[in-house]
């Protein structure tokens, strides 16, 4: 009797436990993680990042060097509605809209979850405490910066320069936790 329950429990129960695990991370939006990020203290991110290039990188989309560039490369719509583009100078282009929470923004181009990850099941204070948790929760930290940032910067981007050094770019977005006294 205590098994055919048990069976019973598993067999019901197990559906529902996939499909939870199945679920991918959520974009929560920069603003959030800036909610955390953006004190002296804790070394403002979301303060650098906002003065970084990256945070424009929507924005540039709406130039007319833009426009120009998308069709020069035979495109026959705006840079900022080009996918082409558009993959590259937005976060998540191209997830499924259930997984864009309230404060995610297009218009915030690349910002902290395109480098760290979708933070919706670790931007909580009790798992970004403990890295390992975050980890296990979706949070990335990409430490090789050459493989990592070349998946923007390379030749497909129209106005890449080549010799882009990764690691001597890194020194102008860098953005450390200061170290305890
Ligand atoms: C509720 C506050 C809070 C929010 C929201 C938050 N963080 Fe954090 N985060 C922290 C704390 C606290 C630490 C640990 C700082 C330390 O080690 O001194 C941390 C650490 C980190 C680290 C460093 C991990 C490591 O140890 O190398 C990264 C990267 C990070 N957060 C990114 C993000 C991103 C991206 C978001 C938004 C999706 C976010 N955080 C949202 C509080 C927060
Ligand atoms: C272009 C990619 C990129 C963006 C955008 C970005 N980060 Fe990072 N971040 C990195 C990389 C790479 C590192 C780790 C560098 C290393 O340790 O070699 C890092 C490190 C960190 C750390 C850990 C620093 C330390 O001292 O351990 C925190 C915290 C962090 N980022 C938070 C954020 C937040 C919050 C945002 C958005 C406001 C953000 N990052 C945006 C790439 C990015
Ligand atoms: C493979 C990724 C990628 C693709 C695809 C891409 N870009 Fe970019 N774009 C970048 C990166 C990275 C930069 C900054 C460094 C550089 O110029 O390569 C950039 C910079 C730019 C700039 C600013 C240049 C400057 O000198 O300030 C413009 C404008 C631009 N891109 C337009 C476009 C347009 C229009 C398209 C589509 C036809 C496009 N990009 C497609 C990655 C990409
Ligand atoms: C999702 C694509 C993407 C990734 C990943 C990415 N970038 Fe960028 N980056 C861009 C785009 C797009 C621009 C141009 C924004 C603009 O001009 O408004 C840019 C511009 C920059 C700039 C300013 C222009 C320049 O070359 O001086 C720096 C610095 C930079 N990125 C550093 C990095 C570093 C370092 C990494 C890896 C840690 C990285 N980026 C990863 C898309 C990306």
């Amino acid at each position: 009797m205590l098994k055919r329950i048990i069976v019973t429990l598993l067999l019901f129960v197990s559906p529902f436990l996939l499909a939870q695990n199945a679920k991918p991370h959520g974009y929560v939006g920069a603003e959030m993680c800036g909610m955390c990020h953006k004190t002296e203290k804790q070394g403002n991110q979301f303060g650098i990042w906002k003065e970084s290039k990256h945070a424009q990188a929507y924005q540039v989309l709406l130039s007319d060097e833009a426009n120009k560039i998308a069709k020069e490369k035979g495109f026959t719509t705006p840079a900022a509605k080009t996918p082409e583009c558009l993959k590259c100078h937005v976060t998540a282009y191209g997830v499924d809209a259930s997984l864009l929470g309230p404060k995610y923004k297009m218009e915030d181009g690349v910002q902290c979850e395109t480098c760290h990850g979708p933070g919706s099941d670790y931007k909580m204070l009790s798992i970004m405490k403990d890295k390992t948790k975050a980890e296990a929760a979706g949070l990335q930290v990409h430490t090789d910066l050459k493989t990592f940032c070349a998946t923007c910067h390379n030749s497909q981007s129209p106005t890449y320069k080549a010799g882009w050094d990764a690691v001597a770019s890194f020194a102008k977005i860098k953005h450390d936790i200061p170290k305890a006294q």
